[in-house]
């Protein structure tokens, strides 16, 4: 009796490990991105952070003329998402903008651009050059990052309030923005990335 239940249980350790063994899943065969996919998503990130900032700093600037930096940091707020979104949905990518110190709590860093921004962030310290970049996350998808730099323009929401942001703006700010982490900047200061994301398989705009 004793011996059957000892010769059971290693049978079945046995057949747990083959089948553990079978079950392990292949390492997916990821090839790495060729010269010609990196030259063309920098390309087109660039293109469409461009095109992206455009649109909204174009619409930005237009309400702050229109009502102030109280009536554009409103319309900042409804209006920023959804054109980045349109714009992600004419470039079949994932358009963001994000930061280690973020706004609005919709724009805080996944996993991956964490860690893309740590590494930005230590450049940025070691005062290197701030490049965009095209990384391979999956067989599917292609990262692109690329700096965001704080200019005169943008310190009156994201300066340093009381000074370059008035007492005022900033209250309506954090308003809206009750978990608001972005201010403190000058002039020429290192802000965030552009996050986009890319169907690896997909070559042209649609
Ligand atoms: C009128 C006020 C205003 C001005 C001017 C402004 N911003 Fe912002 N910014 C906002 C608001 C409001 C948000 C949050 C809404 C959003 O997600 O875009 C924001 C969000 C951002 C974000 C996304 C990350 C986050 O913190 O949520 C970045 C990056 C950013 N701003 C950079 C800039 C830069 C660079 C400039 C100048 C070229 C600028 N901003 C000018 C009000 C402003």
């Amino acid at each position: 009796m004793r011996q059957t239940t000892f010769f059971a249980l290693l049978f079945l350790t046995a057949l747990a490990a083959i089948t553990a063994c079978n079950r392990q899943p292949k390492a997916p065969e990821i090839s790495p991105l060729t010269e010609e996919e990196s030259a063309r998503f920098l390309e087109q990130g660039q293109e469409i952070a461009q095109a992206t900032f455009a649109a909204m700093s174009g619409r930005l600037q237009a309400a702050m003329q229109e009502g102030g930096v109280a009536h554009a940091a409103q319309y900042c707020n409804t209006a920023a998402l959804p054109i980045a979104d349109s714009l992600s949905g004419v470039y079949g990518a994932k358009i963001r903008r994000t930061s280690l110190k973020v706004r609005n709590p919709e724009d805080r860093p996944d996993d991956l651009e964490k860690s893309a921004l740590e590494q930005y962030a230590r450049d940025w310290s070691a005062q290197l050059p701030l490049k965009p970049k095209a990384v391979l996350i999956d067989n599917q998808t292609v990262a692109f990052y690329a700096p965001i730099k704080v200019n005169a323009f943008c310190l009156s929401c994201h300066g340093e309030v009381g000074a370059s942001l008035k007492a005022e703006d900033y209250a309506t700010l954090k308003s809206l923005y009750p978990e608001d982490q972005a201010v403190g900047y000058q002039d020429g200061d290192w802000r965030g990335l552009w996050s986009i994301r890319f169907d690896r398989n997909l070559h042209e705009p649609k």
